[in-house]
């Protein structure tokens, strides 16, 4: 990867990335998440820093090292909420964005400002709808803006996947495929396929997530070349 790193492909450019799952607090020691441990996200972070981007890294909790690289600023946050605030004041200046986030769909509609106690034999917690990022994101773009959004589907995969890249105004949408032994949560490899509104597709086969994280930079740096971005 030297060799594209050394092209500096994106200098000049400023990308905000979304990493990680959200944390969504039941009382002050519960909370609803998710499996994500960031991996892909922080991977493609250094990918766009290495290429020349400044990025600015929008992490929920996760156990990972910050990112070392100096084009690399890392916010951590821990609800979506608090997520989108920190993306909506980086994406006035950004030209990319990557929202790898595993972001809760739902939060609890009240937190309890006590450990709740344990009483009945059932108990209901009602959740209410989170913001999507995203898409708020999307609403925002300017035909100058680059925005990339991932999927995870276990059925009807391409089209919903299509139906999300539309829906969000992605240029294009990274699907994760569960089908790969050693793809996703939890693993060091991944498997996906790159989809364009233009129909065009792109697949991976297996490979380290870093590895993953530079072909999606290349396929960033190749749309954004042929939008004359
Ligand atoms: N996303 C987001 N904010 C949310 C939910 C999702 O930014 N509140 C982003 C994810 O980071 C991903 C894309 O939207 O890039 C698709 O996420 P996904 O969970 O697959 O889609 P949803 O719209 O939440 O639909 P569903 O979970 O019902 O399939
Ligand atoms: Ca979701």
């Amino acid at each position: 990867h030297d060799f594209f790193a050394q092209k500096q492909k994106l200098k000049g450019k400023k990308a905000i990335v979304t990493a990680g799952p959200t944390y969504e607090a039941i009382d002050p020691v519960r909370f609803i998440g998710n499996h994500s441990t960031g991996k892909m996200g922080y991977a493609i972070a250094e990918a766009l820093a290495q290429y020349g981007a400044e990025v600015v890294l929008v992490s929920g909790p996760t156990a990972l090292m910050p990112p070392k690289h100096p084009n690399i600023e890392l916010f951590k946050v821990t609800s979506a909420r608090e997520m989108l605030e920190v993306c909506m004041d980086a994406f006035h200046e950004a030209d990319i964005a990557v929202l790898a986030a595993a972001v809760a769909d739902y939060r609890p509609k009240e937190v309890a400002v006590q450990k709740i106690k344990k009483q009945s034999d059932s108990m209901q917690i009602e959740l209410v709808k989170n913001p999507d990022i995203a898409a708020t994101l999307g609403q925002h773009k300017k035909p100058y803006q680059f925005m990339v959004g991932f999927a995870l589907e276990t059925e009807n995969e391409k089209a919903n996947a299509l139906q999300k890249l539309k829906k969000k105004n992605f240029d294009f949408i990274v699907l994760n495929s569960l089908n790969d032994e050693g793809a996703g949560f939890g693993h060091d490899t991944n498997s996906i396929t790159i989809l364009t509104a233009e129909g065009e597709s792109y697949q991976s086969g297996l490979k380290s997530k870093k590895e993953i994280a530079y072909d999606i930079v290349e396929h960033i740096c190749r749309q954004m070349q042929k939008q004359a971005l």
